[in-house]
């Protein structure tokens, strides 16, 4: 690792380790606005995961498992799951994925997390520990060099994670070379629509929380998909994270987004969206 590498890996730790030893110590849900407020009461714990997921996805779930939910998409809703896949999540977090994915699969298939920050792993175990499964793997190391055999893997899957790689055109490349031939990568991420002015999309990178790396807009996104030679690139959803109801977000939003600036109103098809992508290797 060079020193860059270093600088982005210990960013990781700090961030995510200290959401991580949050829902270890409190059981309540992390933040999800960026700007780094918990969550006061179980009724809040439950919001981003109701917003991301169908009812009967969570209904099997422990509360715990639920909580540690900080995707921004629904990516198992489209993996089109069989018994017996092998399937790998890219940025495990606390599992939420990896559990329901463990679940469609069944015995005979088996689910693999990575994650880079540790006490994110310590979580993932913990929760399956709670759920008693032994289909469900969770790898300490980086999505832009996976500890995962090439070829082994029937459905890539990540829910909010590349949009803070500095490194995706890596990612995909990896994505790639552990899918088996045929097998499908589908993910969610947070990626700006439109020509946003510099000061507003640093403001706009603070709230989304990618203070790590800052956000690309959907097209260029995309273009690294092509680039690792996925076919089939499909963009399934795209869904408005709101700023264009600025009016009616939170006041630490508010701030955060104001920060030194005069908010103006976004252009029309301009802002920041969670898009979920599917794609095949061939
Ligand atoms: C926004 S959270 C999403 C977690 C999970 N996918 C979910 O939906 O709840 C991002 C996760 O990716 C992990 N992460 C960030 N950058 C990573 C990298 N380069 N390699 C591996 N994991 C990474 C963080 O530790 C964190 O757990």
């Amino acid at each position: 690792m060079n020193t860059k590498d270093n600088a982005i890996a210990k960013q990781i730790e700090e961030r995510y380790g200290q959401y991580a030893r949050q829902i270890l110590e409190s059981d309540l849900p992390l933040p999800f606005n960026g700007d780094g407020s918990a969550p006061q009461t179980s009724q809040q714990a439950e919001t981003l995961a109701e917003r991301l997921y169908f009812d009967s996805q969570l209904v099997d779930l422990p509360t715990p498992v639920v909580n540690a939910s900080i995707g921004c998409g629904n990516p198992v809703a489209i993996a089109k799951l069989k018994p017996g896949a092998n399937v790998l999540d890219l940025g495990s977090g606390g599992g939420i994925d990896c559990f329901m994915a463990a679940k469609a699969v069944g015995p005979q298939g088996y689910v693999i997390g990575v994650d880079a920050t540790p006490s994110m792993i310590d979580l993932a175990n913990k929760n399956k520990q709670a759920m008693g499964l032994t289909n469900v793997e969770f790898r300490l190391g980086k999505i832009e060099e996976l500890p995962v055999a090439s070829d082994s893997i029937d459905l890539v899957m990540s829910n909010c994670v590349i949009d803070i790689s500095p490194d995706k055109t890596a990612v995909f490349q990896e994505a790639f070379r552990v899918l088996k031939s045929g097998g499908r990568m589908v993910i969610a991420d947070t990626v700006i629509l439109g020509e946003i002015p510099p000061n507003l999309k640093a403001n706009i990178d603070m709230w989304a929380g990618a203070v790590i790396t800052p956000l690309i807009t959907l097209p260029e996104l995309l273009q690294c998909i092509v680039h690792a030679h996925f076919v089939d690139i499909q963009v399934e959803a795209l869904t408005s994270y709101g700023l264009e109801n600025f009016e009616q977000l939170d006041a630490a939003s508010k701030k955060t987004l104001t920060d030194g600036i005069v908010w103006k109103p976004l252009p029309l098809n301009t802002g920041l969206y969670s898009a979920l992508i599917e794609a095949r290797k061939p």
